[in-house]
């Protein structure tokens, strides 16, 4: 008998649809092995501990010079950035240790990077840092990532400084491609925003690999 891949054969928490602030997190939730169960953010949760948690997961951001929204954000902006978006949540022993948000649409002030695909963006990815390296993060971009393909997007997106070297490392191992660079309003850093196809496309994928690598712009 064949046997099977750990990840497919560990227990599986599927638990029940949470309709939070944050519309969307349709989907029943995830999980299984270690412990972790990752959900929509659900009426009961508290903004307050999300906002905490952002703000001690991105304080080693701040602290490197990068003024991420995250870093400092208010509990009502935490509010605004996951309205209308999918918010997950992640937890330990009932304790909140990881988030990501999934929106279905590209920023209207990110330009657009490629024509005809469809992409959704992913935001406010963090884990506790006493939580870090047992794969809440990946299987955090597991669900943001699922997600975007089940709801019909081509790609899924996200950006991050582009001299935070370990992230953009971290998400090219994962698949995904620089496209594009950006300079939000206020930031410190300028972005580049990294896309993981889901289909073949003429012309391949990402373009500025190689820049990246030079810190060069091409596009
Ligand atoms: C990025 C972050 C979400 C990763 O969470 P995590 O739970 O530690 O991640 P995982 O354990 O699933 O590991 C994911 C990858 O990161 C790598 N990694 C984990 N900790 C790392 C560290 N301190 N330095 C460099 N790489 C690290 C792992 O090796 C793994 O790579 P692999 O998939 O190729 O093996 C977490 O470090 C974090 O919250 N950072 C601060 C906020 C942030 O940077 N958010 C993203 C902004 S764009």
């Amino acid at each position: 008998m064949p046997v099977l891949p750990s990840v497919l054969i560990a227990p599986v928490r599927i638990l029940p649809l949470h309709r939070g602030r944050a519309a969307g997190a349709k989907a029943a939730s995830v999980t299984g092995g270690n412990g972790i169960v990752i959900r929509g953010l659900g009426p009961g949760d508290s903004l307050a501990a999300l906002t905490d948690l952002l703000h001690r997961a991105y304080a080693e951001l701040g602290a490197m010079g990068f003024n991420f929204t995250a870093v400092d954000q208010s509990e009502a902006v935490t509010a605004r950035r996951i309205r209308g978006r999918e918010c997950w949540v992640a937890f330990v022993d009932g304790r909140l240790v990881g988030t990501v948000t999934l929106s279905p649409r590209r920023p209207i002030s990110l330009p657009p990077w490629r024509d005809g695909l469809s992409t959704a963006m992913i935001n406010q990815l963090a884990v506790d840092p006493v939580m870090r390296g047992q794969g809440i993060g990946g299987r955090l971009l597991d669900v943001a990532e699922g997600r975007s393909r089940d709801l019909g997007f081509t790609s899924v997106s996200l950006d991050t400084a582009e001299s935070a070297e370990h992230l953009v490392r971290l998400y090219l191992r994962r698949g995904y491609a620089a496209v594009a660079f950006h300079r939000w309003r206020g930031k410190t850093y300028r972005s580049v925003v990294l896309e993981k196809l889901f289909l073949p496309v003429p012309g391949g994928r990402g373009c500025l690999r190689p820049a990246i690598v030079r810190g060069e712009e091409t596009a």
